[in-house]
């Protein structure tokens, strides 16, 4: 018997098979036929239609003798809503597996819908508590096949459905093993259409996947679980997870801003696609953290911004990277004080010299690195830019506090007196 230890000693890591690289996408006929599938529900948005992404894969798939009905109208940033509306769409509806082409707006839609297709419930039911029921996946899915369009979310690996509450004011998700995708094909020729303000918002999502994963509480840090069931789905950095993040955060460092200002440099889009796919490997095992929990009520209260040259924008929303990237230079100030040599490292990672550097330099030199990435992407300056002032600090900081699943994961205890700084620090930047 191994001798008792009360925190956690096990690591977990569970992943998605998928089929990488250019021309993937052609390959999604043989995916469906060697699941069975007879009858696809494709799942995708209406600028992918529009810019003809959508009819190009339906095209496979039909070519191919399955039959398929297309719900083309997944909404970016999902809502309870948009959801509702995708799950009325396929009542009557007779299908025996999903494809999901988009970002992960998308292919949360998708999982969304092979969920409450499979075991109905009432939304409520299953999103996570105590905003929902929590209520845990009976069963296995139907397949889900996922073919991202940005790099990314890693949605296509996760087992994590996110949507805004609308009347709430809040963005929360649901989460379970079962809602993992069956197999991602990850392709960066369905990339390359991206807008630079979509690659510069999805390829700071994933720095801030790498960058919270890797200087996370450390698996071995935490409270042993009462049984397996029991663990949670982040099990904070750990020696596997790592190797994932570090790769992601080098090569997203090299490449998002090539990929931002060429959109047709293919070496870019496709090393950003690979740090997407490893991020996500490293995320969802290890968890994000203080940028990513602040994010939601950044999202989930934002008034009167629209992203520049976002497309399907026309009310008042944040893109998911951005909501994350504006806290980030400020967390990653909060949490150095708690492992400093993490911090280094990752900066290092990001292509710092830190050699030679006083502790001060040190503390700002992931801070500075982002700020500058953001500057030369031309995202906002804060959250100022975003219209937030002072006086909805303490909204921000309850909205935060909900999120007390990602909150466990930061290397250093966050108080709500913390979260009030880390928010002020985060108003602007330059
Ligand atoms: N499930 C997870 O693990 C997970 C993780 C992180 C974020 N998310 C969620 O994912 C959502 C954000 O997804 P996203 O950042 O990938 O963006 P998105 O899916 O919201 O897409 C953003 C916009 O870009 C367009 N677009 C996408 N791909 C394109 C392409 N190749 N060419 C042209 N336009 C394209 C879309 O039509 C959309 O208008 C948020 O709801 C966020 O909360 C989920």
């Amino acid at each position: 018997m191994a001798e008792w230890n009360p925190n956690n000693s096990i690591i977990t890591m569970d992943t998605v098979p998928i089929r990488f690289g250019i021309g993937a996408t052609e390959e999604i006929a043989y995916e469906i036929g060697k699941r069975g599938i007879k009858k696809v529900m494709l799942v995708s948005d209406p600028h992918l239609r529009e810019i003809g992404l959508l009819d190009t894969v339906e095209a496979l798939i039909r070519d191919s003798g399955v039959s398929v009905v297309t719900y083309d109208k997944a909404h970016a940033e999902p809502s309870d809503l948009s959801l509702k509306q995708a799950l009325s769409f396929q009542e009557g509806v007779d299908t025996d597996g999903y494809v999901a082409l988009g970002g992960g707006s998308t292919i949360d839609t998708a999982k969304a819908m092979n969920l409450y297709g499979t075991y109905p419930a009432p939304l409520q039911a299953y999103i996570n508590k105590p905003i929902g029921e929590g209520i845990p996946v009976r069963g296995p899915l139907k397949p889900l096949i996922a073919v991202p369009t940005t790099a990314g979310t890693g949605s296509e690996s996760t087992t994590v459905i996110i949507m805004d509450l609308l009347d709430l004011h809040l963005k929360t998700g649901i989460s379970h093993p079962y809602i993992r995708p069956t197999v991602g094909i990850i392709d960066h020729l369905n990339t390359i259409t991206m807008p630079p303000v979509v690659t510069a918002s999805t390829g700071l999502a994933v720095l801030c996947h790498a960058l919270e994963s890797y200087i996370s509480l450390s698996y071995n840090a935490r409270p042993r679980s009462m049984s397996p069931d029991d663990r949670p789905a982040y099990i904070g950095s750990n020696p596997v997870s790592d190797l994932f993040c570090r790769e992601a955060i080098t090569l997203a460092s090299k490449y998002l801003r090539r990929a931002y200002f060429q959109a047709n440099d293919l070496e870019a889009r496709s090393q950003m696609l690979m740090a997407s796919t490893l991020a996500g490997f490293g995320f969802g095992n290890a968890g994000v953290h203080i940028p990513h929990a602040m994010g939601y009520p950044v999202a989930g209260m934002i008034r009167d911004y629209v992203a520049p040259g976002y497309p399907n924008r026309t009310k008042s929303q944040v893109p998911h990277g951005m909501s994350c990237i504006v806290n980030a230079p400020a967390s990653f100030r909060f949490t150095f004080p708690a492992w400093p040599e993490r911090h280094e490292d990752a900066a290092r990672m990001m292509g710092v010299d830190t050699s030679g550097m006083t502790t001060e330099q040190l503390a700002n030199a992931i801070p500075d690195t982002l700020i500058q990435l953001m500057k030369d992407l031309d995202m906002p300056n804060g959250l100022k830019d975003l219209n937030y002032q002072e006086a909805h600090i303490p909204s921000l900081v309850d909205g935060t506090l909900k999120q007390q699943r990602l909150l466990v994961n930061s290397p250093r205890p966050v108080t709500p007196s913390a979260l009030e700084n880390i928010f002020r620090d985060a108003m602007s930047y330059w």
